[in-house]
Order: structure tokens, then sequence, then C-alpha cells
């Protein structure tokens, strides 16, 4: 059971083994992501969305990152913790984006940072790298960018598309990326971009023609997740098993038949005398 590391993510792809990677945003759901053995865990800024009920994830904060990070990381002794850099954390000077990286590790406990965007990037991840920050880049669909995107589209359609995209993901992977994220890209793409690069690509949206996948907990679970895009898989409805439990809850309180006899604590013979009379 020891932990995961960049290395043995690289060495997945060598060996042509899929790679699992999930979001946690808490403790509780890091343990149970750990438990089930992924190989990752991504505190991802769709925490904003999932957790914290925003519209997209452009309101998400460096501290709101710090203190879900630091949740997951008590959970998480074995996968490795990748948590994401939020909107604007990255795009001002390098000192302050390389700060903000180091905060992720050094007070949340991460071992890795992901951010979104391609070949302009590129100095930036040479940076964290030289600084000892592994990173995870992200292009695709760049949810930070939604507004720029004009929506949550597939990227990479056409021709040109999917050559930038291969370009944008070999500068990430000069620049010393150790994986990349592909989101909503067309599977014959991604699976050139794959092919074509030697550290690992995990799809989200991106078909199963890469080294690895990642999905949102809340989605794959069913915990109060609206958003279900067409690439999500819904393995479990905790969210209908929740909502029976406290209506449960809420009906036997309403009819006096919880607290039953079994939770109940009782004075000593004694102490009811005296306290009735
Ligand atoms: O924030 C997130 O959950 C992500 C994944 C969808 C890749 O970035
Ligand atoms: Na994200």
């Amino acid at each position: 059971n020891k932990p995961v590391t960049t290395y043995d993510i690289r060495k997945k792809k060598e060996a042509n083994v899929p790679i699992t990677m999930m979001t946690a945003y808490d403790y509780p759901s890091a343990k149970l992501v750990e438990e089930a053995g992924v190989d990752m865990i991504l505190v991802g800024d769709s925490l904003g969305m999932v957790v914290l009920g925003y519209d997209s994830t452009i309101p998400v904060t460096m501290e709101d990152m710090v203190h879900h990070t630091k949740a997951v990381t008590r959970a998480a002794k074995r996968a490795l913790v990748v948590t994401d850099l939020p909107f604007l954390s990255y795009h001002g000077t390098m000192e302050e984006a390389v700060k903000n990286a180091g905060r992720l590790m050094q007070e949340g406990g991460a071992k890795a940072v992901k951010l979104e965007g391609g070949r302009e990037l590129a100095p930036l991840i040479e940076r964290c790298v030289q600084a000892g920050i592994p990173v995870v880049g992200h292009i695709g669909l760049t949810p930070q960018s939604v507004h720029q995107l004009g929506g949550y589209k597939v990227q990479g359609r056409d021709l040109a598309a999917a050559q930038r995209l291969l370009e944008d993901a070999l500068s990430l992977q000069a620049a010393g990326a150790f994986a990349v994220v592909l989101e909503c890209v067309p599977e014959e793409v991604t699976g050139m971009i794959a092919k074509k690069l030697e550290i690992p690509v995990i799809g989200i949206g991106a078909g199963v023609a890469c080294d690895g996948q990642v999905l949102v907990f809340h989605d794959v679970v069913g915990y109060a997740s609206q958003l279900t895009p067409k690439f999500v898989k819904r393995y479990a409805d905790i969210g209908e098993t929740i909502r029976e439990a406290v209506s449960s809850y809420v009906k036997e309180v309403e009819a006096r038949s919880f607290p039953a006899a079994e939770h109940v604590f009782h004075a000593s013979e004694d102490t009811i005398k005296q306290l009735y009379g």
C-alpha cells in the first residue's frame, strides 16, 4: 500500500495499464475514493459547482482550494493528490503563480497541481517543475474559459483544432508536465494525441483511446449533481438513498417513533425518584 508517485503514473503508460483518477473534495469522499483503489485523486475546482453551488468554476478561490485540499489529504494516504489552480491564480506574475502552486502543496498537502491551458503555460510549468512542483496540464474543454469558449462544447473537432491540441499537448510535455487531462475531445483526436505523447493522457469525455480516465465523484455516485453530460456514467444513485434516509428520519421524529428504547440513556432509580418525587 505504498503511496502512488508521479513516476508510477508515467510507468503505467509505458506498461499500457489504464490510470484511474476521480475527484474528491473532503475527508469522507477522499476516504471512500481511496479505499476504492484509484491511482490519483483530483481536488478539482469543479468543487465550485458540485460542492459550493456556484454555476461555474470561476468564483473558486485559492482559499477554497487550500481548505478542501487539506481535508482530502488528511484522508488520502496512498492515492496521488492533484489540486487544481483556480481561475486567475496563475495569470499574474510568474512569482505569484509559482507561489500559489506551492501553497497547494505546502499548506494543502497536494503532491501535484493542475492548470488549464496550452503552450502559453510552458514557461510557468518549467518554473514549477524546477521548484519541485509536479504539474498536470489540462486542454480541450477548459471550464475556466467557458465564457471565452462560448459554452461547454466539444473541442478539437476539425483538423486545425485537432492539430492545435496536439501542439499544445506536446509543449506541455516539453515543459515538464507529467500528465495531461484532455476534456471533451473526439476519441479519434484523443487517440492520436495519446500515441504521440510520452506522458499519460487522462481523458474526460475523450473516449477510451487514452491512458486513463477521470470523472467527478458527485456525477459518478449521483450525489445531488444536476449536470449529466453525455460522457458521464452514473454508477449509483446515492442521492436517492440519502433522500430516503432523511425523509424516514423526518417521519419518525414527527411520529415520535425515533428515538426508540435502544437509543435512550436512563438515570438511576434513585435519581429518578428524587427528580419525580
Ligand atoms: O475540476 C475538475 O473536476 C476537473 C476534471 C473534470 C478534469 O478539472
Ligand atoms: Na478543474
